[in-house]
């Protein structure tokens, strides 16, 4: 995440980690072990959650599996629109075996859209922070293209329902081929237990901790969770002959850009502990690359992810205030705070105010999609940075004018002084990841703030639409 530097009222984040946090992290993860059946895997081990015990399965063999896959039809359409889909959860995935990937199903085409087969289609992967924001974007994307997903969460900044959500969208079929895993990357006996119970082919890894102002309050607590957190993941990895994993990387590691737009080889810096967390693991993963040349990383530089899946049942739920821009404007137009400040109305930009690359949330998890299809495809990768943005900057009125259009509704702004450290200007060079990815953003300005406004309008409070515990 990159700071932003025109938004925001009353400084930073007080989100730290508090009692309060953990005990709800706490409730959610019982809930959720309740929630799930002993037996979660469908190859030869499982976990017991509740014991964290293995227990054997017999696998059938690749024969029958192959014959299954040629009988089975392709999955029902995953995509529904709930009028009200607070009231409906879909519970907890089935025990039984999965169906085959979608890929599988049909032949080999991609999810059942005639698309040629991917490299990795119908792989199982392990997605870190899953239950988050861009996570559960992308469950649900890699769900739709025929990959087995676990998703391995702690719930510090997410709740259970955004799971849920993303089965209700995906449609049974496709939820079968989803798992939850509780456990926390701080701790080297969960990562352990995790990989022990199942191979995964590779890993995307999103889980950290990312509010500016919050690691500049905290930064041990950052260092722990960011840092050793991904070392213990590594580490199973490593043991367990996992070798690919996409990293949840941001443009705060251009710090403050000496030229736009960024390409992946300028210099690198960081202005606060959080960057700092991100340069450190961009760092930590060439170095074990190249001392472990089977390692493929691909390490991937958000620029400033918005909007929501077009159905408004998933999308960003910050606890407390938002660090974000588009969180807080929501949060405004819903009239859950009062105005938006703005930071600064005299750089040197068209309006004065500072300018992002913003991304819509979707076309981000499509360049996950595209990052694990290189991996599998490219042996000797290496160890290689992306961009992740649109290549175009937007200012902040012109953000609040979008959403202002998208939404019918007027966003009051308050013009505050600049931000120390904030910068003018700051958005990406999309080339690389054009050329080698094939991957490019497919949605503008409009259509990230009509969906963030949708997933508003549906989901006012967020995912658990209490009022009392979100404001
Ligand atoms: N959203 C942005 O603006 C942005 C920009 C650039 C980079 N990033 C990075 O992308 C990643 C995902 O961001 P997001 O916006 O989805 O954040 P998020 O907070 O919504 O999701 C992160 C998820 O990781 C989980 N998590 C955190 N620490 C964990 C731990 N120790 N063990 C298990 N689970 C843990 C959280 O509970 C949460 O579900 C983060 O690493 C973040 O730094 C985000």
């Amino acid at each position: 995440m990159i700071s932003l530097p025109t938004v925001f009222v009353e400084g930073y984040s007080t989100g730290v980690d508090t009692g309060q946090n953990k005990k709800t992290a706490r409730l959610h993860m019982t809930r959720e072990l309740a929630a799930i059946p002993a037996v979660l895997f469908s190859n030869k081990h499982a976990i017991d959650p509740a014991t964290h015990t293995h227990t054997r399965k017999r696998t059938p063999p690749p024969h029958r599996t192959a014959r299954r896959a040629a009988r089975d039809p392709p999955p029902s359409p995953p995509y529904k629109i709930s009028a009200n889909p607070r009231v409906r959860r879909t519970g907890s995935p089935p025990a039984a075996a999965p169906p085959p990937p979608p890929a599988m199903a049909n032949g080999g085409g991609g999810a059942g859209n005639g698309e040629a087969r991917k490299a990795g289609a119908g792989a199982s992967v392990l997605v870190t922070g899953g239950a988050g924001y861009i996570g559960t974007h992308t469950v649900l994307r890699l769900l739709e293209k025929g990959y087995a997903v676990a998703v391995v969460d702690n719930f510090h900044n997410s709740v259970p329902e955004a799971l849920d959500r993303v089965r209700l969208i995906a449609g049974p079929a496709l939820s079968a081929r989803l798992v939850f895993i509780p456990g926390d990357l701080k701790s080297k006996d969960d990562m352990e237990k995790v990989f022990a119970a199942k191979r995964y082919d590779a890993v995307i890894h999103f889980a950290g901790l990312k509010a500016v102002g919050e690691s500049v309050a905290h930064p041990q607590m950052y260092y722990e969770n960011n840092v050793a957190g991904t070392m213990n993941l590594y580490a199973a990895m490593t043991k367990y002959g996992c070798n690919k994993i996409v990293f949840s990387s941001s443009a705060t590691v251009y710090g403050q850009p000496e030229k736009t737009p960024c390409v992946e080889d300028s210099k690198l810096s960081a202005l606060n502990p959080y960057g700092t967390t991100k340069l450190v693991l961009e760092n930590y993963f060439r170095q074990v690359q190249a001392a472990d040349p089977e390692l493929r990383v691909i390490l991937l530089r958000y620029f400033n992810p918005i909007g929501a899946h077009r159905s408004g049942d998933i999308g960003e739920d910050p606890r407390g205030i938002p660090n974000n821009l588009l969180p807080y404007i929501q949060q405004v137009a819903v009239g859950r705070r009062p105005e938006l400040n703005v930071y600064g109305d005299d750089y040197p930009t068209r309006d004065g105010t500072a300018i992002r690359d913003y991304i819509h949330v979707v076309d981000l998890a499509d360049g996950h999609i595209a990052a694990l299809e290189k991996l599998f495809a490219t042996p000797d990768i290496g160890c290689v940075a992306y961009n992740l943005g649109t290549g175009c900057g937007t200012t902040v009125l012109e953000v609040v004018k979008a959403f202002e259009e998208a939404s019918g509704k007027k966003i009051p702004i308050k013009i505050c002084p600049r931000r120390p450290g904030d910068c003018t200007e700051v958005y990406a060079s999309t080339e690389k990841a054009k050329k080698e990815l094939g991957w490019s953003a497919r949605f503008g300005i409009e259509d990230m703030c009509r969906d963030q406004w949708n997933w508003a309008r549906k989901n006012p409070y967020g995912y658990s639409g209490d009022a009392d515990e979100k404001n």
